[in-house]
């Protein structure tokens, strides 16, 4: 898919890489980019930052009539939508103790949002014949979020449910994206290294971290060539090779990351 003219929807849009998505779409000549947010009001001011084509609205991906209303009203307002982005997403921090209720927000926004963006969305394009569903997931989908199990289970779950829509739909002309990056220097990562949280840490050992526009550009690439997994972090494809091939080895090999980062940093 090539942006020109194309119709976009982006979830958790209002600030980092939603907001660039938005940016480098209207950029690439997009027709109209809807950035829908909890956070409305920063939603709004993002699309107004981006310009004409774009437009903010608040929205709770947990809340699947709102997805629907949403849907509905961008395609009475602009004929269609050719590419939508289920973006948003929470890391609550925290292990198997982590309360009941971060592991259900994470539940919620990190998988339920995508299924509720594919079923409002999906009969749309299934009618054209095409369309392109992006679902930001995360490296910790196809490795592990080290310091966040909420995370890491939740995006392994939404990384399983995009390749079952990609190898269901594919025949039928829609297109489906699992994008993967590693650190992205956005608040969710920011805070967490500031405050010095181990699992900030291991993300920041373990590769580059990225501006959420560089984001942008891998996904401009991946979508150009239809890719499946889009990677931003190269290095992500090596981890996720090394770890099929020796799981036990390759858990090893981050245990002993984790122990050198703990004791240069025991209060973590
Ligand atoms: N920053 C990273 O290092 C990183 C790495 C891999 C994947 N990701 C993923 O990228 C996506 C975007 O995150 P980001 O890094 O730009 O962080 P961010 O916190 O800036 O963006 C997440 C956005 O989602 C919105 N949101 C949260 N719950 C929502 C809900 N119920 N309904 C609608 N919007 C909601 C937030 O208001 C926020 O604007 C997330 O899915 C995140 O898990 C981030």
């Amino acid at each position: 898919m090539n942006l020109t003219d194309r119709v976009v929807v982006i979830t958790g849009g209002a600030g980092g890489i939603g907001t660039a998505l938005g940016r480098r779409f209207a950029a690439e000549g997009a027709a109209a980019v809807v950035l829908a947010d909890l956070a409305a009001d920063a939603a709004r001011a993002a699309a107004e930052a981006i310009g004409p084509v774009a437009s903010g609205a608040g929205l709770d991906v947990t809340d699947e009539a709102a997805v629907r209303a949403l849907v509905e009203e961008t395609e009475r307002r602009h004929g269609r939508i050719d590419l939508f982005c289920a973006n948003a997403g929470v890391a609550t921090g925290g292990g198997i103790y982590a309360p009941d209720a971060d592991w259900d927000r994470a539940w919620r926004v990190n998988v339920l949002g995508h299924l509720h963006s594919a079923r409002a969305v999906l009969p749309g394009m299934l009618s054209r014949g095409q369309g392109h569903l992006l679902l930001t997931c995360s490296a910790a989908g196809v490795l592990t979020a080290v310091g966040d199990a909420p995370y890491t289970a939740t995006k392994h779950a939404a990384v399983g449910f995009a390749e079952w829509l990609a190898i269901t739909y594919r025949d039928a002309g829609i297109r489906v994206s699992a994008l993967c990056p590693q650190g992205v220097d956005t608040p969710m990562l920011a805070d967490g290294l500031a405050e010095g949280h181990l699992g900030a840490r291991v993300i920041a050992a373990s590769g580059t971290i990225l501006t959420p526009d560089q984001v942008a550009d891998a996904v401009v690439a991946g979508l150009a060539e239809e890719r499946f997994l889009i990677l931003p972090h190269p290095e992500v494809a090596d981890y996720a090779r090394r770890r099929a091939e020796d799981p036990d080895g390759w858990q090893a090999g981050l245990r002993k990351l984790v122990r050198k980062l703990r004791a240069s940093f025991p209060q973590s």
